[in-house]
């Protein structure tokens, strides 16, 4: 059995955990930074990495007193390295080099969108490689096929803007406030999708994904002030969820046999995406697995169990490993025009 000391930093949640190799997780303690992003409408890099100087190493403490251990327990320090704000990123890293330093343990260089991939099978034993995740968060809308630890087969990415992304711009555009996503959901939920908006790429035979176009046709809507707001928010939310599906069953034609159809990342918290997955999921007589809602978003847990597994296929990294805010999971996968501007 092997600890690992997660650390989370790479956007605007700062986050430690003590996760174990047989999947307890000892503790996990998360400070999320959204009233000092809220006057902004949205993350603010700067004042983001000074949040995570702030609240990082009393998280730790916090953490390891949770759990009853010291450092000198832990065996291996696991932190997010990229892709991300890179501020934020380097504090974490660089915290996480030092402790291992300190420590004298093996440091762990995490890439975020692992720990997303990764997750699932924290919180589900049973869950087996090869598996269909789509992962679907803030900054990132991918189809990837997870074959093994360290071993991810991109199918499909977005073209323009993450759906966590549109979540957020459509809140804003409709004065819901941030963060968007939850905001969104709950006027969806007063509200009927009866406005008409597109679905970009919807049956395309290319695999990507696209929302630039939907959050244009949102705008749109409410400029014409013919809708009401709960009803346009129902409306995109509708049309997200048709695309999501659609590039869903064109990944799992692709895909060969999987032993599941897997959702994480933070837009997976939302019960609309959830259930239509659920029912595709049943439709193709595969398991449907998505984390519990607190693993879906940005964490800490999720980055120790990423550690965990790694550790355990004696996967390590030097003390003068590099941050980086961009750092595809699959390095083979072709460029697409526009994706991965963000981190
Ligand atoms: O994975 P995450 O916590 O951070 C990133 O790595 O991006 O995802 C955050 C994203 C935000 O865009 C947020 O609006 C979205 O997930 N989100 C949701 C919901 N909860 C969070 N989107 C739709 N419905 C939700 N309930
Ligand atoms: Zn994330």
């Amino acid at each position: 059995m092997a600890l690992i000391l997660g650390l989370e930093s790479s956007c605007d949640e700062t986050a430690a955990a003590l996760v174990t190799s047989d999947r307890r997780i000892l503790a996990h303690r998360l400070a999320g930074q959204e009233a000092a992003h809220r006057p902004y409408g949205g993350v603010v890099p700067e004042i983001a990495a000074r949040a995570h100087v702030e609240m990082l190493s009393p998280l730790i403490a916090a953490a390891l007193a949770d759990a009853g251990v010291t450092l000198a327990d832990v065996d291996a320090v696991a932190a997010t390295a990229g892709p991300g704000l890179i501020g934020g990123v380097m504090v974490g890293l660089v915290t996480g080099k030092a402790l291992a330093h300190a420590a004298g343990k093996p440091l762990i260089a995490v890439n975020h969108l692992e720990g997303h991939a990764l997750s699932p099978r924290l919180s589900d034993p049973d869950l087996e490689f090869p598996y269909l995740l789509l992962l679907v968060s803030g900054g990132h809308c991918q189809l990837l096929l997870v074959e093994g630890v360290a071993r991810y087969r991109r199918l499909a990415t977005t073209i323009d803007d993450a759906a966590g992304e549109a979540f957020d711009k459509t809140a804003k555009v409709l004065g819901l406030g941030f963060p968007g996503g939850p905001a969104v959901e709950v006027a969806a939920a007063l509200g009927h999708a009866i406005v008409p908006l597109p679905r970009p790429l919807k049956g395309s035979p290319e695999p990507h994904f696209s929302f630039a176009g939907l959050k244009s046709a949102v705008v749109r809507a409410h400029d014409a002030k013919t809708w009401a707001v709960e009803d346009i928010a129902a409306s995109f939310q509708a049309a997200v969820v048709d695309c999501l599906i659609d590039r869903t069953v064109r990944a799992l034609g692709q895909a060969g046999k999987v032993t599941a159809l897997v959702v994480a990342g933070g837009v997976a918290a939302n019960t609309a995406v959830r259930t239509a997955l659920s029912g595709l999921a049943s439709a193709h007589g595969l398991r449907f697995v998505a984390p519990p809602l607190w693993l879906c978003t940005d964490n800490a847990a999720m980055i120790g169990w990423a550690g965990a597994e790694r550790f355990a296929a004696g996967l390590t990294d030097p003390l003068d490993v590099a941050a980086r805010p961009r750092w595809p999971l699959d390095p083979g996968a072709e460029a697409v025009r526009g994706a991965g501007v963000k981190a």
